[in-house]
């Protein structure tokens, strides 16, 4: 016995070191060795080993990452050097003005920076010594943080044991735990669905996560770190934070790969731009950009004033959350009924913009996140898109809040509301209602659809209450006496709308079908239901079945199709259409393959001097051609404007030939 003894001591080392290799495969350098069912193998076999042998059992195995019994409370945890916070810059002069400082306290000309993410988590320190983590707490107060051990071990990112043969006798690994966006977006699913309040971002998610006290709960949270700093080192020190990184990332522990080395601040500022612009393109927040001094000896003689070095800053980008008080619910009609909520705000400023108004989506979601009239509650706004309200901050709450409910009756018409999709949709049901017919007219004249340019929404409204339109078709009716009478028109407006209404009738059936607003017809279903029937009056004519068999179009789309036609009014609205001049079939003047540009292949950038691009590609496709959005070996011909993108980089590279906007049309007339 006493050999099996042995063999499984020696068995236990090497399934430790095996595991942690793996785990460092596939969450640090993301390319597993292994299937997950071979680890699963290995892990079990490991937790096997050491339920037999407990005598074996030691606290950095990776059996421990799933987490143990809960603890009592925190210890506390004194640093080996503080833990510094940083000085802001939220503006370009003020990294000029940090350029300069730090080039006139060194007397030199020019010094060397490294540009790193700030990402917004939980800074934590890492004792390592002789090689195993020890040790792990949170930043507290600089001096003394809370030992949080247990759970960093759970993250399984954070190496147990460095992977170097001579590690140093004691370090202090510096770094960010953060929750990636998709784990913050599901653990707050779940809590929705358990009745939880939602945190109101990704660092107090992982905060609550590193605080746990049960270990098991921090487990469940996928948790990420970033190495960025040595705090403490008991050995030979690298000379330069690029050093640093390296080293650490040696030794396993996850650095960031976006970091660089800048010589100038020009080109600091540069990085600075360019991650501003692209942070919603990683899957973790960035509040902005830590810039460093690279090399150590010029960062020991700038020294620390006031628990911020002088040898860093970080650059804020703008923020993208906000609180504010709610003012009320609001509900708009959309084109085909739905009841849309938005939050109506005390104004506050968000990202360069004062927002108002919010977005709600629907009542479920009102309802699961607990919103009411008279909250405060956080806002975000992620890129360009519209602000959304994240949920309430409930301990704000007066108790003279107002919980909303759905009115049974239209806000524009006062026609009953009908509810589909399950409840979750609210419809207006009165096809006639205003609100509608605005949605609808916007949605006409829109740009995928007819484009017709100086029909804005307040002269669509302007139509209607003058009761000079009721519908699409209406508008083809319309004089330049009609017009003139909206107010804001004049001769020469009047004149320009008239022609824009009468060069939409150009436009090809796929967009007048798209223009009619049928629910689940957009762009390109529109288009493949035109080729698929080449016009209205087979489509009007066809059984949902026969829909359905359009290769992208499914039972939904049929049936909405079908239900659009059955309607007498809807019929009527396109035979007046096609009596204004519309096309309401596919032009098959010539068989496709005598068409000029048959066969042929094109790719746009750039801008065009006559045509937009959606114009050239009505061009290209009515003349036989196709149009992609990438340039590959199949391209033919890239149509290149002014400013193109890196399509032209790559058009060059694969030969493909460059042409302009009069080479196009010469290629129609003597392709
Ligand atoms: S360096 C003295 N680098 O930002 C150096 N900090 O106030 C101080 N942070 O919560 C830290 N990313 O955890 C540094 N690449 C990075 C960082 C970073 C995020 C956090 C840090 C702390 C705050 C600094």
């Amino acid at each position: 016995m006493g050999s099996r003894r042995e063999w499984a001591e020696g068995r236990i080392e090497y399934l430790r070191e095996e595991i942690e290799r793996h785990n460092h495969r596939y969450h640090v350098l993301d390319d597993p060795e292994i299937s997950d069912q071979e680890y699963d193998r290995l892990f079990r076999e490991l937790q096997d080993l050491e339920a037999e042998f407990p005598e074996f059992a030691s606290p950095d195995s990776p059996t421990r990452r799933v987490g143990a019994e809960p603890a009592e409370g925190f210890r506390k945890a004194e640093h080996l050097a503080p833990m510094l916070s940083l000085a802001n810059a939220f503006d370009e002069a003020e990294l000029h003005a940090f350029d300069r400082r730090v080039r006139t306290l060194l007397q030199v000309d020019a010094v060397d920076f490294v540009s790193e993410f700030k990402i917004d988590g939980v800074a934590v320190a890492l004792t390592y010594e002789h090689g195993r983590l020890v040790r792990g707490a949170t930043r507290g107060n600089g001096w003394v943080g809370e030992n949080v051990t247990a759970n960093l071990r759970t993250v399984r990112v954070i190496p147990l044991r460095l992977r170097d043969a001579h590690p140093p006798t004691r370090v202090e690994v510096r770094g960010e735990a953060f929750l990636p966006l998709s784990a913050f977006h599901r653990v707050n699913e779940e809590r929705i669905a358990k009745g939880q309040k939602v945190f109101a971002n990704p660092r107090n998610a992982a905060a609550g996560a590193l605080r746990q006290l049960d270990p098991r709960i921090t487990a469940a949270r996928p948790l990420r770190f970033f190495a960025y700093g040595i705090g403490y080192l008991e050995g030979a020190a690298p000379e330069t934070q690029v050093e640093a990184l390296k080293i650490l990332g040696e030794w396993g522990l996850p650095v960031n790969a976006n970091h660089a080395r800048q010589d100038r601040i020009d080109d600091v500022l540069d990085y600075c731009r360019f991650w501003r612009d692209r942070r919603d393109s990683i899957d973790y927040e960035i509040d902005g950009v830590v810039i460093k001094v690279n090399r150590f000896a010029y960062q020991r003689r700038l020294g620390t004033v006031s628990r911020e070095p002088r040898w860093a800053i970080a650059y804020k980008f703008p923020g993208r959350q906000a609180t504010t008080r709610l003012i009320e619910i609001g509900i708009n009609v959309g084109r085909t009924g739905t009841l849309n909520p938005y939050a109506v705000l005390e104004p506050v400023e968000l990202a360069g913009g004062t927002i108002r108004t919010a977005t709600l989506h629907n009542e479920e979601d009102i309802r699961r996140k607990d919103i009411r009239e008279g909250d405060v509650v956080v806002l975000k706004r992620a890129g360009d898109v519209i602000p959304q309200v994240v949920g309430p901050v409930v301990e704000r709450r007066t108790g003279a809040e107002k919980i909303f409910s759905y009115p049974e009756r239209c806000p524009v018409c006062e026609a009953p509301v009908v509810r589909e999709g399950g409840g979750v949709l609210a419809y207006c049901s009165n096809r006639l209602c205003p609100a509608q017919r605005l949605e609808a007219l916007k949605h006409f004249v829109g740009r995928g659809a007819m484009d017709i340019r100086g029909l804005g929404p307040q002269t669509l409204e302007k139509l209607l209450e003058m009761e000079l339109v009721r519908d699409a078709a209406d508008l083809y009716g319309l004089s330049r006496e009609d017009i003139l009478r909206v107010p804001g028109f004049q001769e020469k407006s009047a004149e320009n709308l008239l022609s824009a209404l009468d060069e939409s009738r150009t436009r090809p059936f796929e967009r007048v079908l798209f223009g009619l607003g049928i629910r689940h017809v957009g762009e390109s279903v529109a288009r493949l239901l035109a080729e698929g029937f080449r016009g209205v009056a087979a489509l009007a004519e066809a059984p949902e079945e026969e829909i359905a068999k359009i290769p992208g179009v499914g039972p939904e789309i049929a049936g909405s199709v079908r239900s659009y036609f059955e309607v007498e009014e809807n019929r009527l609205l396109v035979d007046r259409l096609r009596r204004a001049g519309l096309v309401l079939e596919m032009e098959t003047a010539a068989p496709p393959e005598l068409l000029p540009l048959s066969g042929r292949s094109f790719v746009i950038t750039g801008t065009l001097p006559s045509m937009s691009r959606r114009e050239a590609k009505d061009f290209i496709e009515r003349h036989g051609g196709t149009v992609r959005a990438s340039v590959s070996n199949q391209t033919d011909f890239l149509l290149a404007g002014e400013e193109p993108g890196s399509k032209l980089d790559k058009a060059r590279d694969l030969d493909v030939r460059i042409i302009n906007e009069d080479d196009l049309k010469e290629l129609v007339l003597r392709p």
